[in-house]
């Protein structure tokens, strides 16, 4: 089983502050049926700025002890590149997810959709393909409407209909249309995030939205809670 995001790698950014807990969530994530992870810091200038020299050497210090200790895992670089106006500075130097041209990124709920819509499709015309982390938890997606407590999502595919408040097409129709891909985060299935988070997920599986999944985990007892939920599903 492949976890296509993780924050694996120590004292890279907000993920485990040791090798040690690194390691121990690699064991984790194995024992739970996780072969291939790949690695996925932040970027997001001002707060994780480990250039990608630091991640690929990080990476190769941890793959190494896993080797020494028979931890059969295989590790891969990537990062979580935070959509935001420093985001094509950083893409000067792209690290995508391994061999593809899919970059990952996370959109922060505050940047107005005209920003995120250009930045996808530079990123498409850069030759990579958007990979957008976890939009369940996005509200550009799945927004709260004032007086309306009931979950009304945004999700008018595969047609491209109009947006609920601004008529246009709806975002995550733009974002799929030109191509871009989605990853779910395995927690949001289990309410790790709350009920309109689960909601917003179910809806995007139940649609075929997604294309990948990954544990976004930060640390090991990411993983334990995550992989105990899973079972109890
Ligand atoms: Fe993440």
């Amino acid at each position: 089983m492949l976890d296509y995001h993780c924050h694996i790698l120590p004292a890279i950014d907000d993920g485990p502050d040791t090798m040690e807990e690194s390691i121990e969530m690699a064991v984790a994530l194995r024992q739970n049926g996780y072969d291939t992870v790949y690695c996925t810091p932040h970027l997001i200038k001002g707060f994780y700025e480990a250039d990608n020299n630091d991640v690929k050497n990080m990476l190769s210090a941890l793959r190494e002890k896993l080797r020494a200790e028979n931890i059969s895992i295989t590790l891969i670089p990537g990062r979580e590149y935070y959509l935001d106006e420093f985001l094509f500075d950083f893409l000067e130097d792209p690290l995508p997810m391994g061999e593809t041209n899919y970059i990952m990124v996370e959109i922060p709920n505050h940047m107005p959709r005209g920003f995120v819509r250009e930045a996808c499709f530079r990123i498409k015309r850069k030759g990579f393909i958007p990979l957008i982390a976890h939009p369940e938890r996005n509200n550009h997606f799945f927004p709260r409407l004032e007086n309306k407590p009931a979950f009304i999502p945004y999700v008018n595919l595969p047609s491209g209909a109009d947006d609920l408040k601004t008529r246009e097409p709806s975002l995550l129709s733009y974002l799929k249309n030109i191509g871009c891909a989605f990853q779910a985060n395995m927690g949001s299935f289990t309410g790790l995030y709350g009920a309109r988070v689960r909601q917003a997920a179910d809806v995007m599986k139940e649609k075929n939205i997604y294309t990948h999944f990954g544990t976004d985990a930060h640390s090991l007892k990411a993983v334990q809670v995550l992989t105990e939920n899973g079972k109890k599903e």
